[in-house]
């Protein structure tokens, strides 16, 4: 069976050692806590305001504050930060946490544009950082929809005992 990230690599069509980038400079030193706050709230606001319904929709059980919280801490920690995020909600679990939502390839794509237009509101990130930032979400996204995918598989098979990989 293909694994997650070869699906992830496959999909985003971002390579192996562009999708990891982030891990090669300390994007909070370099871009300040501000800059991620400033960042998710873009993003959510845009998220929050989409004209298309389907996608909308699937935020409409969160709380945008919180969703802005949850994934600037999220982002911060991953991104050379202090760990907020694991320290107020533990383990960061994407895939598990993603279980409730349709992330669908197509989702995914619309997520895509409202981060890459968020990227492009926020005056402090600049080219590079911004280049690093993309492939890791492009991978990310690619990697929760290989996820999403792959549980909802299972949970066919365990309602289905006849049902043959
Ligand atoms: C692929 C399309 C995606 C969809 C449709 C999606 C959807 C969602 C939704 C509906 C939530 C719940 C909002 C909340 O209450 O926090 C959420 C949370 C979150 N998402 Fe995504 N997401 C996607 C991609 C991503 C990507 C690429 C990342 C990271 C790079 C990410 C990171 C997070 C984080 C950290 C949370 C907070 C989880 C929690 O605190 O429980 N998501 N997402």
């Amino acid at each position: 069976m293909q694994s997650l990230q070869q699906k992830a690599l496959e999909w985003s069509g971002v390579a192996g050692e562009d999708a990891f980038a982030i891990d090669d400079t300390n994007l909070y030193q370099k871009l300040g806590h501000q800059t991620f706050v400033d960042l998710s709230t873009n993003f959510y606001n845009r998220v929050y305001a989409d004209d298309q319904e389907w996608f909308r929709s699937i935020f409409a059980n969160s709380n945008k504050e919180d969703a802005i919280q949850n994934q600037y801490e999220f982002f911060i920690q991953r991104m050379g930060g202090p760990p907020l995020f694991s320290q107020r909600k533990g383990h960061p679990a994407l895939i598990g946490r993603h279980r409730p939502f349709p992330v669908t390839r197509e989702a995914a794509e619309r997520w895509l544009q409202h981060m890459q237009n968020a990227l492009d509101s926020v005056p402090k990130i600049d080219a590079d950082s911004k280049t690093c930032m993309q492939n890791f979400f492009r991978h990310t996204a690619f990697f929760l929809v290989a996820g999403n995918q792959m549980m909802n598989e299972q949970q066919r098979c365990a309602h289905n005992p006849q049902h043959k990989q």
